[in-house]
């Protein structure tokens, strides 16, 4: 017990905000937000060939996979009880060309990894993407006519190959490349194709970002890119017409919708869950996870701590779930508790 003194009691009245911090467990009961394994999708990169599993320099701890390594992983995070992984592909720079035609192939990389893990792993959702920049030799999201990214070309493409994703068993495709119209034309494209039960996961506000540095080097897009992505990715400086944006996106059919960056980000994570109330992601992306990693690698800050406070902020910030590289690591350490 202290002793009474007049002068914090007469500011404070009988307010004392301490009071519920004052043991472990009335901080478990007033607890707000809590980071459960049922809030993480994981991305993981894919190569071709059988066998492989190689590091990425520039994200110490994650992984490229060959369609079986990624099998074998997508088994080890439904054990853990991880909902969904999102699959990116490290296409071979022969494949890649002018319009991303590799796209519309029907068996190219991220279809046969979605077959071959819907097929081993049932219970574990497959969110791909339909941005074209892993397809293209220059690196673009969308077909580059001249010094343009042309819009609605792109989208025709974008929306066929949704459909082969579909075909191949994705269950919720997650277009990224911020193309006018893609949402309600994926729609359209999957219901005509009897997809109906395909969700939507919209990457609604995705910001012109320097934090995306270390996945162009995990899918080899960063030496190809010529220029920026500016013409189609929003500004990072504008948040009201971010939420104009994730609008046409919701009136266009998105299921869900997603802010990438993340930490970054959180006004805009708020903004949307409040303005759309539709399940609503972050995506914690590559120059995220890589800041953390290698502060903690210097022995800066404790990884461990600074990765679980960075995705109870997307909690608080309003965001039901996180695309996170540390999805892995964070149902591990949850799964001790
Ligand atoms: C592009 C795409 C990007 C990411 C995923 N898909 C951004 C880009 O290269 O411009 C970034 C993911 C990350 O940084 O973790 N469609």
């Amino acid at each position: 017990m202290e002793n009474k003194t007049h002068l914090v009691d007469e500011i404070t009245g009988h307010r004392r905000m301490r009071r519920n911090r004052k043991a472990d467990w009335t901080r478990r009961l007033v607890q707000e937000n809590r980071l459960a394994v049922d809030d993480l999708i994981w991305p993981i990169f894919l190569i071709p060939g059988t066998g492989i599993v190689e590091p990425i320099p520039a994200m110490p701890g994650v992984n490229r996979m060959t369609v079986d390594k990624a099998v074998e992983a997508a088994k080890e995070a439904a054990d853990l009880g991880i909902p969904a992984l999102a699959t990116f592909p490290n296409i071979e720079m022969e494949l890649r060309d002018e319009t991303g035609s590799n796209s519309l192939e029907k068996n190219n990389l991220i279809n046969l990894a979605s077959a071959a893990i819907k097929k081993a792993v049932p219970n574990i959702g497959v969110i791909t993407d339909v941005a074209l920049d892993p397809f293209t030799s220059h690196g673009h999201d969308g077909i580059l006519r001249g010094n343009e990214i042309v819009n609605d070309e792109t989208v025709e493409q974008v929306a066929r190959a949704a459909v082969y994703q579909a075909d191949a068993g994705a269950d919720i495709i997650a277009p990224s490349e911020m193309m006018d119209g893609r949402i309600g034309a994926i729609r359209h494209a999957l219901d005509a194709a009897g997809h109906q039960s395909v969700g939507i996961m919209s990457y609604a506000t995705k910001f012109t970002s320097a934090f995306y540095g270390p996945y162009r080097e995990a899918i080899s897009t960063g030496g190809l890119l010529k220029g920026d992505k500016k013409t189609y990715y929003i500004d990072p400086a504008n948040g009201t017409e971010a939420v104009r944006d994730a609008a046409l996106d919701v009136e266009e059919g998105a299921d869900m919708l997603m802010v990438k960056p993340g930490l970054p980000y959180l006004d805009i994570c708020w903004r949307l869950k409040e303005a759309f109330g539709l399940p609503t992601f972050a995506y914690q992306v590559s120059g995220e996870y890589a800041m953390i990693k290698a502060a903690a690698a210097n022995g800066w800050i404790d990884g461990d701590k600074v990765m679980l406070e960075t995705l109870l902020a997307f909690k608080r910030a309003g965001c039901d779930g996180i695309l996170t590289y540390f999805a892995m690591d964070v149902a591990r350490h949850l799964a001790k508790k």
